[in-house]
């Protein structure tokens, strides 16, 4: 086995490197090929066809650079496609549901979750459906929160704007009295300080970026694929609209510099 191959991850555009930045730091010797789609985001408020469409696009392209394994960063595209990529590639397949769910499962003590994500990956139940399946007696609450992403996007992290929106937001969460909230999309990690004090110290708050990361160790470490050599370690970047803007948020997203980045047309004849 090849096991100096990188790591193939997509997203729907920037938000996918807050995995990556657990990827980065829970394996810091592997190879990472990254595809931002940057000219479709954000999928999570289209449809699951046109969602699963892209996702094969993005699959595709992030094969032909002979990756090892494929993480679906995007919390929407691995709600809507998992088990569709799953199904019609022959190396292993992460998406971001099942870690967070599992997370969630240690956490709660009351088996009271709430999850809060995208309107499509809400829509799909994904999240519901994997907690349920480790243990059907936890009572799940979740609610979309669609203006979160743009809002990181344009840096609102913290701050009176951001506490007021998430405080609406989960103004009706708050009082179900859940103690674990899972971040189910790849942006809100970056609100978790806002998060966390809307909804007190007493709710845990799961972050399927670090619980993904981890996940994709022990699979790479159950196939022998585990990088063992010490050679140079690529960190490459696609994107599918004008790198500028992904350079700039990316870089604060990610916390360090990126070197190599590059704008690609997707096939989309298949
Ligand atoms: N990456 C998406 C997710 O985790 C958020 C941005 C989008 O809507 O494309 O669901």
């Amino acid at each position: 086995m090849s096991n100096g191959k990188p790591i193939g991850i997509f997203d729907s555009g920037i938000g996918g490197l807050t995995v990556l930045k657990e990827i980065f730091r829970e394996l810091p010797n592997e190879s990472t090929i990254y595809l931002g789609d940057t000219a479709r985001v954000p999928y999570g408020i289209r449809s699951p066809e046109t969602v699963t469409r892209y996702s094969f696009e993005n699959t595709r392209f992030l094969f032909s650079k002979d990756i090892k394994v494929l993480v679906i960063a995007c919390n929407t595209a691995s709600s809507v496609s998992l088990e569709a990529i799953k199904n019609s590639v022959s190396i292993p397949v992460v998406g971001v549901i099942e870690p967070g769910a599992k997370a969630a499962v240690s956490s709660t003590r009351n088996k009271k979750v709430g999850v809060i994500g995208t309107e499509a990956t809400i829509r799909s139940n994904s999240y519901t459906q994997a907690i349920k399946s480790i243990d059907k007696d936890i009572e799940v609450f979740s609610l979309p929160c669609p203006l979160f992403v743009p809002l990181v996007e344009e840096g609102w992290t913290d701050g009176s704007i951001a506490e007021i929106i998430a405080d609406t937001y989960l103004m009706d969460i708050k009082y179900k009295g859940i103690d674990t909230l899972v971040l189910g999309c790849t942006h809100y990690p970056l609100l978790k300080k806002v998060l966390s004090k809307v909804m007190g110290e007493k709710v845990n708050l799961i972050d399927s970026a670090i619980e993904t990361a981890k996940e994709i160790r022990t699979v790479l470490k159950s196939l022998s694929l585990l990088r063992t050599d010490t050679g140079d370690v690529i960190r490459n970047f696609y994107v599918t609209d004008s790198p500028e803007r992904f350079v700039k948020v990316g870089e604060k997203f990610l916390g360090e510099k990126i070197e190599y980045i590059k704008k690609i047309e997707l096939d989309t004849e298949a």
